[in-house]
């Protein structure tokens, strides 16, 4: 294997972040007020992780303009419109503290849009009962990161960037290295770090830890089409957290937001925010006809963004999309200075990538892969079962179940963030210490490939970007929107065939120079294999679900199910020699209390089930 990035340099902590978005921020944040040292590492640059991406809102019933709204509708809005598979008594967290969490972003300087009497101005957001998103013109994630940021400095929490995990530690990996340990007793394996690859230094990096939150982000860019951007959210963290142990469950739950830029073709997936309809903003097909009557008369372009994202697909498929392969997105009707002051980032998106005035002209969009309903399995203080290692923010999964609303999630990485860092912290506080001093020099266990024995170099690949090109193609191909069981296993064929050219000699780069290179290559191969992860959990679940809800739709199983599939579908790394992916499922828990009621009172109206 490739001889490279020999130097190693070591760093210790109390408690380890991976990812400095918003639910990393907030952890570190609440880990640090418990008293611990917090160290946060982040593959991009501090104060620009995928959040700022977050544009419209989050979401709280403040009950600011609708005063008949509570926490109780909120979250029964949650439940229904995410099909009933999310874990109720995280919802119930979500929704009833989403006021708190709003109010304290405010105390810390959150500058949220008033209405002239001083109160917060709360917006609608698609399948919510009430106006409840909060925001800041439309770039709210950014507003939040600016805010947390704020607070990690005022704090001195170190953040180191530009650094790429490749592998969780756990004690065993130390144990296994030589006779120091050779005579400790056997205990359950914890999390004890991070092994990571400084990307511009070009140099691994040991990170020791008592306790360790992954917030790592979700798996949308293993997709074509996607708002996230090229170089994030290829299930790096779902990977990670699978390779040390931990389970993942609903994988086959991927969102697919119904507006995402389609042209020009450099710009596809390039969010086109909720909010544009949250303002009136109305979808048309190539007719003009404002084609969400025939698919959700009720509430038309508010609908679940499932709902309207098929709606978008099946007018494009079906011969009625625009020139570049969408639908119109209209918000001409709004006076200019209106659209300035809501929507001030899309007014300027439009003119730069497209060069239109969405005052005067119609947006071109179409579905792009939003959000990753799927993930590491958590309890309800984020910790997986993995002794020490605990995950937040859209990494985790069972929060949204099929479905997620938007705003939703800018609220989850706060109100869970806040509940991993304390958790974090005690663990940190109980912890039995770091792993010995010396690192693991072999850390080829576990079955891992990707490590070379004899000179502690890293598997790189040759061409990444043809693998994950071709990745994300078979993707968008066999797994999105619609699905069907033959394209699906078309696709798991395929995406197993690569997981064995992905380790072939053949695909390796022997001769690596570190120095001709900037440490791109890296990260790329490291990306192909997450996604290699991802897609098979991905598919391998969405074969097994035979039924369609939420985001999952099935062309051969178009009805929503209860009987056989009110379940949620988790993986696991098979132990032993073999290290395949096995699936098995569980009944969804059963709601009780006054939620039960709630969500009696708020039943979803049928819609449009058949596509092809
Ligand atoms: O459309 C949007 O602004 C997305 C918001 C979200 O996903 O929560």
């Amino acid at each position: 294997m490739a001889k490279n990035m020999k130097k190693q340099s070591n760093r210790s902590c109390d408690v380890l972040i991976i990812g400095g978005g918003s639910a990393g921020l907030r952890a570190a944040i609440e880990a640090h007020d418990a008293g611990v040292h917090v160290l946060i590492i982040s593959k991009s640059k501090k104060g620009d992780p995928h959040t700022t991406l977050a544009r419209g809102g989050i979401n709280a019933a403040l009950g600011t303009m609708d005063p008949e709204d509570n926490w109780m509708i909120h979250a029964a809005d949650t439940l229904r419109e995410g099909d009933l598979l999310a874990d109720y008594e995280r919802v119930e967290v979500l929704c009833k503290s989403a006021p708190d969490a709003v109010n304290e972003l405010v105390k810390w300087g959150a500058r949220f849009h008033r209405e002239t009497d001083g109160r917060l101005t709360q917006r609608f957001f698609g399948a919510h009962t009430y106006r409840r998103t909060v925001f800041y013109e439309d770039w709210t994630g950014q507003e939040l990161i600016r805010v947390l940021m704020d607070q990690v400095s005022q704090r001195k929490i170190e953040i180191v960037d530009n650094i790429f995990v490749i592998k969780l530690l756990k004690s065993n990996d130390a144990k296994r290295e030589g006779p120091a340990e050779e005579t400790e007793e056997e205990t359950e394996e914890e999390v004890r770090g991070a092994l990571g690859i400084d990307i511009e230094k070009r140099e691994i990096v040991t990170f020791k830890c008592k306790s360790l939150i992954l917030a790592a982000g979700g798996y949308t860019r293993v997709y074509a089409v996607s708002s996230s951007r090229i170089t994030e959210n290829y299930g790096e963290g779902v990977a990670l957290a699978y390779e040390a142990g931990a389970d993942l469950v609903d994988m086959e739950m991927v969102q697919f937001h119904p507006t995402g830029m389609v042209w020009p073709e450099k710009a596809a997936g390039t969010l086109a925010t909720e909010a544009i309809r949250g303002e009136g903003g109305t979808l048309l097909n190539s007719k003009g006809e404002r084609f969400m009557k025939n698919y959700y008369p009720e509430r038309m372009e508010l609908g679940p963004r499932d709902i309207v994202a098929r709606a978008a697909y099946n007018e494009i498929v079906s011969g009625r999309g625009t020139e570049h392969g969408g639908v119109w997105l209209d918000i001409t009707h709004l006076p200019k200075e209106k659209i300035l002051d809501r929507l001030p980032t899309m007014y300027e998106q439009f003119k730069k990538l497209d060069g239109i005035d969405i005052s005067k002209e119609k947006m071109e969009v179409g579905p792009t892969a939003h959000y990753s309903m799927g993930g590491v399995v958590v309890d309800i203080e984020c910790r997986t079962k993995i002794k020490s290692l605990l995950a937040v923010g859209e990494v985790i999964s069972q929060i949204h179940g099929a479905n997620r609303l938007g705003g939703n999630s800018l609220l989850d990485t706060v109100v869970f963030g806040k509940i991993v860092g304390r958790e974090a912290a005690r663990l940190a506080k109980q912890g039995g210490g770091l792993v010995s001093s010396s690192l693991p020099r072999n850390v080829n266990n576990n079955n891992q490939k990707e490590f070379d024995d004899n000179d502690d170099g890293i598997f790189i690949l040759k061409e990444p970007i043809k693998f994950r090109n071709e990745i994300q193609e078979l993707m968008k191909q066999n797994a999105g929107i619609i699905r069907e069981q033959t394209k699906l296993q078309d696709g798991l064929k395929r995406i197993l065939e690569l997981k064995n050219e992905f380790y072939s000699k053949d695909n390796i780069l022997r001769e690596f120079k570190i120095d001709d290179n900037n440490g791109e290559i890296v990260v790329l191969t490291w990306q192909v294999k997450s996604s290699l992860i991802a897609c098979e959990a991905i598919i391998r679940s969405a074969l097994m679900r035979q039924e369609s809800r939420g985001a999952h739709y099935r062309s051969d199983f178009p009805k929503l199910d209860d009987e056989k599939w009110k379940v949620n579908i988790f993986c696991r790394k098979e132990e032993g020699g073999g290290a395949e992916m096995v699936l098995f499922k569980q009944n969804v828990k059963e709601i009780k209390g006054p939620l039960a009621d709630s969500l009696k009172a708020h039943v979803k109206p049928e819609h449009h089930r058949e596509f092809e």
